[in-house]
């Protein structure tokens, strides 16, 4: 895979960019003190699909009604100014978090909490305008989210718009153009419609947009999966910047930790709806615990390879509609016992760490 030229790639733009800007001094971030409640909050958090053949089909064929859990129970924090990564293969219900706290979705289960303020609660009040303004939602297929009929002008103007915050002609130019600006665009590609940019313009595009209603809380679905390596590695410090210079906090969503590694300061990691580990950034990367997040380190190619052979990851991710007994890893974990397959574990705070693991819990790893 490409994921070690990834973080060379990023290492690279973000040596070239910090030599460039070396005598820019960046604002500080607003990273909130240790005290401060966390922007966002997600309690017990749950989404489960009915997919459930239709009424007829069931009653004819005599089967049951199907419920799919998307998302099951999922808690984190994520304090005001920085990022959190949601790591996981596909089909682990990360889209599934990231629609549930832009609003798309009503959770089945528990909570989201933004700013002290209960989100969903919020979202069906008059209020909810003002929350869909502050919290905004970047999408994998920068292509798919842009409507190709409309100008850039129009594509970034539409928010301005839309939440009334600005309609004054000129002033609303003036506007696109400093968005266009901050995600490192000319405002000549005001004019201009989205087939006549590259993949990572396109996603600057999406970036600006986003960014159009002054957002503090930005969810970024897959942002740069669709991308060339080194373009992502353009929008990643882009974003980076971005967050820097905004004080902007990010639920970050990607199927490679090696891209994780250089935007977030916690990482989860998600297996089939739930989170099986939650830690810093550092501590995840250089002390994975469990099973599953060693198993995907492991598949990462290392920039300085030690030699060690690496256990790619194996297995493939049980049906979601029929999930194993136990631990939901069981069948691919090389650690797994009795309980493992009975007994689900729960995520635990063990060494300032959360965890989901009996074999670690029992410390037999
Ligand atoms: N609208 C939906 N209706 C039914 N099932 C869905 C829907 N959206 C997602 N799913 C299912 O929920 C699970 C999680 O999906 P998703 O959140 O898209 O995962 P990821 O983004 O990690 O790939 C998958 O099994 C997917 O098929
Ligand atoms: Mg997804």
């Amino acid at each position: 895979m490409s994921s070690n030229l990834i973080e060379k790639a990023v290492q690279a733009q973000a040596e070239r960019q910090a030599a460039a800007h070396a005598d820019v001094a960046h604002p500080q971030p607003l990273a909130a003190p240790a005290d401060e409640a966390p922007l966002v909050r997600a309690t017990d958090l749950a989404k489960t699909f009915d997919v459930s053949a239709p009424w007829l089909n069931r009653v004819i064929e005599r089967q049951p009604r199907q419920l799919l859990r998307a998302v099951d129970g999922v808690s984190f924090d994520i304090p005001r100014g920085q990022t959190l990564a949601l790591v996981g293969e596909s089909g682990c219900g990360k889209s599934t978090v990231a629609r549930l706290l832009v609003g798309l979705y009503e959770p089945t289960r528990g909570g989201f909490e933004f700013d002290g303020l209960d989100a969903h609660a919020a979202f069906k009040t008059p209020q909810g305008r003002h929350l869909r303004r502050r919290i905004q939602m970047i999408f994998q297929d920068p292509y798919a989210s842009l409507n190709p009929r409309w100008i850039v002008e129009d594509i970034i103007a539409e928010p301005l718009r839309e939440h009334g915050i600005e309609t004054e002609p000129v002033a609303l130019r003036e506007r696109v153009d400093e968005l266009l600006k901050s995600v490192g665009l000319s405002p000549l590609d005001r004019v201009k419609y989205p087939h006549q940019f590259s993949g990572g313009q396109r996603q600057r595009i999406s970036i600006a947009r986003a960014l159009a209603t002054q957002p503090e809380f930005l969810v970024c679905d897959e942002p740069t999966s669709a991308l060339d390596v080194s373009v992502q590695a353009q929008v990643l410090n882009i974003m980076k910047d971005l967050q820097r210079e905004r004080g902007l906090t990010y639920l970050f969503i990607s199927h490679n930790l090696a891209v994780v590694r250089h935007v977030s300061d916690q990482v989860g990691v998600m297996y089939l709806g739930r989170l099986v580990e939650l830690a810093p950034k550092h501590t995840l990367f250089d002390t994975p615990r469990h099973p599953y997040t060693r198993m995907l380190l492991d598949a990462i190619p290392k920039m300085h390879d030690t030699g060690r052979a690496r256990t790619p990851v194996s297995g493939e991710v049980p049906n979601p509609l029929n999930p194993p007994d136990g631990c939901a890893f069981n069948p691919r974990c090389p650690h797994v016992n009795e309980r493992c397959r009975v007994e689900r574990p729960n995520l635990l705070t063990l060494g300032g760490i959360r965890i989901a693991c009996h074999a670690v819990e029992e410390g037999r790893i």
